[in-house]
């Protein structure tokens, strides 16, 4: 890997994640065709573009799910491309997914101790050699899951298999087992996709009072109207690139984004709405690995 070079002006130091010429090949298609952009501490920037856009699988790279075929990654001033895929957790970067992935067969509970780093419970080797250190994990770990339990509503299903769980309150648990790492940025793959107006509200007011307390967010929404109300900044995204960035409504306006969305002849191509989950969608992300 190349030197992690000194960096230069002063809002490079204060972004949190910096993309930086991002490219993504499957076979011979760009699903990313070198995308730059930065996240600052704090904000909330809204990732939107049409179906296709190349949206999660940018994700997938900032994350280190999938190798970029180009570009560099740096979350924190550390560039991570390339190096180990526990590492982005490890530094404070998480993302939930656009399909809920919660564990079916295990319980709410069990869901978030497992998504506990270190799990050190589970070498034998420490075990045997430092049992005291081990169960104060545990403990910490438990006692965060309970408090995460308790801030979302989730204690009366603390018990339950998380897959007799409602879609709302699977989106809660998501939400909930991204934060057992105590992140620094959260990558929300449309979070308010296949839920009511009212979670929609209650998920709005958890971002928000996340950021309250110094989460930085990066979301991608197809709920325009929600994306206007929560993001500081927009990114707009069609066929691999960036196409239009800055104030929530002017990129909304800019006509290169209708365009996009509208496509050629007027036709919608993927209505600002939500769209719900295709089954093609679902089989594409089950065939990753889980992070
Ligand atoms: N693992 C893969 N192998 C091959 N092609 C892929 C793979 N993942 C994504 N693609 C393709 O890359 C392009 C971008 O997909 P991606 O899922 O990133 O789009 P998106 O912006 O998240 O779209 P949506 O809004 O529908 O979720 C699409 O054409 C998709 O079919
Ligand atoms: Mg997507």
């Amino acid at each position: 890997m190349s030197a992690e070079g000194k960096e230069s002006s002063e809002a490079e130091e204060r972004a949190l994640l910096r993309v930086r010429e991002a490219r993504k090949l499957f076979g011979g298609f760009a699903a990313v065709d070198g995308v730059s952009l930065d996240v600052r501490e704090g904000e909330i920037v809204g990732l939107i573009g049409p179906n296709g856009a190349g949206k999660t699988t940018l994700f997938s790279l900032i994350t280190l799910f999938l190798p970029l075929t180009s570009g560099a990654v740096y979350f924190r001033g550390q560039r991570i491309d390339g190096r180990p895929p526990y590492l982005p957790a490890r530094l404070g970067l998480v993302r939930t997914f656009q399909i809920t992935r919660v564990f079916a067969r295990m319980t709410v509970l069990e869901n978030l101790m497992f998504a506990a780093p270190g799990q050190p419970g589970e070498s034998l080797a420490e075990l045997a050699l430092a049992p005291r250190r081990v169960r104060a994990h545990e403990r910490r770990v438990r006692e965060r899951a309970d408090e995460l339990l308790r801030y979302f509503n989730l204690e009366r299903v603390r018990d339950q298999y998380a897959g007799t769980l409602s879609g709302g309150q699977r989106k809660l648990l998501e939400m909930a087992r991204a934060l057992m790492t105590e992140p620094k940025l959260m990558l929300l793959d449309e979070p308010m996709a296949g839920v009511n107006p009212t979670l929609k509200e209650e998920l709005l007011g958890y971002v928000l009072d996340l950021r309250r307390q110094g989460m930085t967010f990066l979301v991608i929404e197809h709920d325009l109207d929600m994306i206007m109300r929560i993001s500081d900044r927009v990114v707009a995204m069609a066929e691999g690139r960036v196409i239009s960035e800055g104030p929530p409504e002017a990129v909304r306006q800019d006509p290169a984004v209708v365009d996009a969305y509208l496509g050629p002849g007027g036709q919608a191509r993927a209505a600002p709405v939500d769209p719900g989950p295709p089954a093609g969608r679902a089989l594409r992300e089950e065939g990753r690995a889980h992070g």
